[in-house]
């Protein structure tokens, strides 16, 4: 079955930290092809589950190995950052999962345009519905803002460069194509593989993806939101994949467990360096590598 060979990231960690022996409601923000979700509902019979994704064709497959578990759970297709829109009886909410990114589901799919190292429409959506694709934004853009989001989300050196090239180069032709954008990028950045140094491909795919789907957008009001909604002991648990994310992620957290301007903290972080995934499930599953887990609980 599709999606099959996706392994959950930083599962037992995961499981650990949510504290899921308890009953009541699990929700996974980012549900995927439920890896994480199947884990906890197998585990735990007194679990239901409220899983949510962007991605309907993710959901699909979600809701094909969740089959066994249909009268625990409830899936919406829908951004995370409208959960707080949903009739959810927090009270009763004893854990809350987002593993940020996309998934090995979404990055092998050459249709779905999300990597550098295979031909696809520039596209990058992780909603099927938002209208803004890559291509849209490599055609639309002006210079500085191009350079402005492959500085800030790719953390490019040569970002000015770049955009000046893609604008030069569109006048000639549209940007449709992942292998397109690789050339140009190969162009402007000349690289030389290095241990340890990624592809500029990569920071630029990154960049793009993170700026399509407004990835950084609101994530650290939603934890806010979160934690003012959990009761006492619920648990929220986030996994994220690059340091933009994890520095909202983690000052979010220490705010919130901190003393403010009068209030007194309402988490208590269960996490005090973020836990990353052992040398063995690096080596059973490469893109574990840059995970980064952080969990807190609602005091
Ligand atoms: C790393 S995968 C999750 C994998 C999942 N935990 C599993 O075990 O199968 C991340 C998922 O989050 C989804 N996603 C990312 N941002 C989202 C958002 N703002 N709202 C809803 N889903 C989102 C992506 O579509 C992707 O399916």
């Amino acid at each position: 079955m599709i999606g099959q060979g996706h392994i959950p990231v930083l599962l037992e960690e995961v499981l650990q930290h949510l504290n899921i022996e308890r009953e009541g409601i699990y929700i996974d923000c980012t549900l995927g092809l439920g890896g994480h979700a199947s884990a906890l509902l197998q585990r735990n019979p007194g679990a239901e589950l409220i899983g949510l994704d962007r991605d309907e064709r993710s959901l699909q497959v979600a809701r094909e190995r969740l089959r066994d578990f249909a009268d625990r759970i409830q899936i919406f297709h829908s951004d995370f950052r409208f959960l707080p829109e949903l009739e959810v009886d927090f009270s009763r909410v004893k854990g809350v999962l987002v593993d940020l990114g996309i998934s090995s589901f979404q990055l092998d799919d050459p249709e779905r345009g999300f990597s550098f190292n295979q031909e696809g429409p520039l596209d990058m959506r992780m909603d099927q519905r938002a209208k803004t694709t890559a291509a849209r934004i490599l055609e639309k853009y002006s210079e500085p803002h191009l350079a402005q989001v492959f500085f800030e989300y790719g953390e490019l050196r040569q970002s000015r460069k770049l955009a000046r090239a893609i604008v030069s180069k569109r006048k000639i032709r549209k940007f449709e194509s992942t292998t397109q954008l690789f050339q140009i990028v190969e162009e402007v950045c000349h690289w030389r593989a290095q241990k340890g140094k990624s592809h500029p491909a990569a920071r630029v795919f990154q960049a793009l993806r993170i700026e399509i789907n407004q990835e950084l957008q609101d994530l650290g009001d939603f934890l806010r939101e979160i934690a003012d909604r959990l009761p006492a002991g619920g648990r929220i648990a986030f996994i994220s994949f690059h340091s933009l994310e994890d520095r909202i992620v983690k000052h979010t957290l220490t705010d919130l467990a901190s003393d403010g301007e009068g209030r007194s903290p309402i988490l208590k972080i269960l996490t005090k360096k973020p836990i990353t995934p052992s040398a063995p499930e690096v080596e059973a599953n490469f893109r574990s590598r840059s995970a980064k887990l952080r969990a807190a609980e609602k005091l």
